[in-house]
């Protein structure tokens, strides 16, 4: 039950490093489990669901050693296939469907729970299944449990229905170690998409073609343990770029892939705000007043329906109408109410929010309502007019790592206060 408390006003300044990519280690971890070896993973982030990730494997088996962002995992010894008694674990994030995958590579079995995660609409896995039985499993699921056995796996050719990252990555997994060659067509582009191949290539495995719409596999017999750094992430980079252009801010922003960035740069850049590429880094200044701009969520390339909700917040000071329309997940506007109560401007209609930009925020209680929400909700509290006190804040823990210690070093006045549950009162 803890919370953040900021008083908002203060432009951020100064630099702030990114952590490894959630969503890409998230794939990568479990990837590991993938033959019986030992890997060691760098860059990875100290953030909820990889640590909930790192516990299921454990009760799996798995050997673990972790020091600072470096993690080895030890899968020499076998591990079970059979993760039904960790709903808990599974059930708090969306990446454990990816030990559907893994495990089914390496046993050709798997028991796994139903993947948890933010609740921002409709996230069926039809296209995992899809693909796991092309590639010859049979699925059953019952009582809240995905059971696949694949007495033979065999490569297949898969036309993925949607545009999807969790398919594609899970077809990934289990498909390098199948017998033959396995294409995926409309596969996602996402750069942690190419992150978990270069991983598994490394392993051993035969990927062609990831971060392009066709991705070819060649099943191979063995893989082996290897050494491997995670990208930076992309989603974290975009959140610090748009929080120091919401502040009127100056922000060097260090250990990123500034092409993983271009759509947001385009959209910011769009508004007025001034964004240079290095290197390995951004740097971001706020020009107020921001202009209206238009953005629609799309796959990778396109703008990240993960940034969506951030990028509300820059458009509720902005001056004019903007929209954003969401075409990735149909309820994730459930924010809204909480920017509206703070004093924007903003109608919703079907996909779309228009949002007419208003003087300033004013500071009230707000709470998350999902991981990216709640970091759109410390933007707006870093720009509101006094005193904004954010709860439910476990969600921004299970993607952002060190989130208020990065902001305090920027210059925000943020902190983090412990509230008993009224209910165990
Ligand atoms: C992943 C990311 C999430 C991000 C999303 C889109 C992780 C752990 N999560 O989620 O942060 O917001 O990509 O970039 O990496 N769909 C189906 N059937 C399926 C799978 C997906 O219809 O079997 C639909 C979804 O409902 C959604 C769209 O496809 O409308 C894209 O979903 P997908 O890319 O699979 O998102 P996730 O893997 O859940």
């Amino acid at each position: 039950m803890d919370a953040f408390i900021i008083e908002g006003g203060n432009p951020l300044q100064g630099e702030v490093t990114i952590s490894g990519a959630k969503n890409a280690v998230l794939g990568i971890i479990p990837a590991a489990v993938l033959c019986a070896c030992s890997s060691k993973i760098e860059n990875v982030p100290d953030i909820k669901d990889v640590n909930k990730m790192i516990v299921i494997l454990e009760k799996l088996g798995a050997e673990i050693y972790r020091e600072k962002d470096t993690l080895i995992i030890n899968t020499e010894k076998p591990i079970s296939y059979d993760v039904s008694d960790y709903e808990e674990e599974t059930g708090q994030m969306r990446a454990s469907y990816y030990l559907l995958g893994a495990l089914l590579g390496r046993y050709r079995k798997a028991i796994v729970p139903l993947p948890g995660g933010c609740n921002i609409g409709d996230r069926p896995i039809d296209q995992h299944i899809k693909g796991f039985q092309a590639l010859g499993a049979t699925v059953v699921i019952e009582h809240g449990q995905v059971k696949m056995e694949a007495p033979e796996l065999k490569g297949a050719h898969i036309f993925m229905d949607v545009v999807s990252v969790g398919a594609t990555i899970n077809i990934m997994l289990a498909a390098v170690r199948a017998d033959g060659k396995t294409i995926i067509e409309n596969a996602a582009k996402e750069p942690h998409i190419v992150d978990v191949a270069n991983f598994l290539n490394l392993m051993g495995a035969n990927i062609k073609g990831a971060g392009t719409d066709v991705i070819k596999i060649v099943g191979v017999e063995e893989m082996h343990g290897c050494e491997y750094s995670v990208i930076p992430d992309q989603i974290t980079t975009g959140t610090y770029m748009m929080a120091a252009a919401a502040t009127e801010g100056d922000v060097l922003i260090k250990n990123v892939i500034p092409k993983h960035m271009e759509a947001i740069t385009a959209k910011l850049s769009e508004m007025g705000v001034i964004v240079l590429e290095e290197d390995d880094g951004i740097r971001v200044i706020g020009k107020h007043p921001l202009k209206a701009v238009n953005v629609k969520t799309m796959p990778y390339p396109g703008f990240p329906t993960d940034l969506q909700q951030p990028m509300a917040v820059l458009m509720t000071i902005a001056q004019g109408t903007s929209t954003i329309t969401e075409s990735i997940f149909e309820s994730r506007f459930k924010y809204v109410d909480e920017l509206r109560r703070m004093g924007a401007n903003i109608s919703i209609n079907s996909r779309t929010a228009s949002i007419t930009g208003v003087k300033a925020l004013s500071a009230t209680k707000i709470r998350t309502t999902d991981l990216r929400a709640g970091a759109a909700m410390v933007i707006a509290g870093l720009i509101a007019d006094g005193e904004t006190k954010i709860t439910e804040i476990v969600h921004i823990d299970r993607g952002y790592e060190n989130l208020q210690e990065n902001l305090r070093n920027l210059g925000a006045d943020i902190r983090r206060i412990s509230e008993k549950d009224p209910a165990c009162l």
